[in-house]
């Protein structure tokens, strides 16, 4: 067992660890503010605009989704068909359209801007590799590997010299198992959405994830602080009101994954003022 100051110390050593080229960790003891799908309120998901508004927004660090394409080539994509956030349907004359289906060559020419915003049009979808590169410049990538083989992430991690300098996560714990076997020392996140039973707790242990990362209307005090208690840190998806944010930072949340990443930083800077006494 692990007491919370011990989670709080290990948080402060992921990003000891991940501080290579990654500019200054966060204060340790205070959430840390994870844009989801890049700032996907500001720019379309999971394409380079989304992750340079994310940066523009200070996130500590940037959410993106991951899968692979028939080539094996890993994009930056959350669903399993191109047809919602490209304009695939119309080009290739089909739908639906599966990433899993098509080779690179027909998804480098894809847009997936004009869907959100005109004035985001000739967004491409960007390879997970492209994604990395910009990401990293000021900030730390969380992968959510949704297809492709762990072997993949791994090779494309250890080519880029980035195990250990970004966190991966998935909602598949045997993925996260596999990284972790071939990569003891990546950081891994486990992914949950229903009510974590002390079962679903348990089997965190062979996946080798120390951080946990729930749907945060089934968070309560309780679940976090036995997760602390086990020595995990516990982060929360994707809540963004600030009252949310609020209940889940008193409660002891140790990251928030947002589509409002500026708001929710201004929240985080406005607690860390002390408040005249009324
Ligand atoms: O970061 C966790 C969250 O992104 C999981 O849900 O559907 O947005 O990938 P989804
Ligand atoms: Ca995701």
């Amino acid at each position: 067992m692990h007491s919370p100051a011990k989670t709080v110390a290990w948080q402060a050593g992921l990003f000891a660890c991940l501080a290579g080229g990654c500019g200054s960790p966060p204060s340790p003891g205070r959430a840390l503010v994870i844009a989801h799908r890049g700032d996907s309120r500001q720019a379309p998901e999971n394409t380079l605009a989304a992750f340079r508004a994310a940066l523009a927004a200070g996130a500590d660090m940037i959410e993106l989704d991951a899968r692979a394409s028939a080539d094996g080539t890993l994009w930056c994509l959350h669903d399993a068909t191109l047809d919602r956030t490209t304009n695939a349907r119309a080009l290739l004359d089909r739908t639906p359209v599966r990433i899993g289906e098509i080779s690179s060559q027909q998804i480098e020419i894809l847009d997936a801007g004009g869907w959100f915003d005109p004035d985001f049009a000739g967004q491409r979808v960007p390879t997970l590799s492209s994604a990395l590169d910009l990401i990293q410049s000021g900030s730390v990538a969380l992968i959510e590997r949704k297809s492709g083989d762990a072997g993949a992430y791994i090779r494309l991690l250890r080519e880029k010299d980035l195990t250990g300098k970004v966190v991966v996560q998935s909602f598949d714990w045997a993925f996260l198992e596999q990284v972790h076997a071939l990569e003891p020392l990546q950081p891994l996140a486990a992914l949950g959405d229903k009510d974590p039973s002390p079962d679903r707790l348990e089997a965190l242990q062979g996946t080798g994830a120390r951080i946990v990362a729930w749907e945060y209307q089934h968070l309560t005090p309780d679940v976090i602080s036995r997760l602390h208690q086990r020595g995990y840190a516990v982060w929360a998806w994707t809540p963004d009101r600030e009252a949310d944010w609020q209940r889940l930072i008193a409660w002891g949340i140790d990251g928030i994954i947002t589509n409002r990443p500026g708001a929710l930083s201004a929240t985080i800077r406005r607690r860390a003022v002390p408040q005249p006494a009324a």
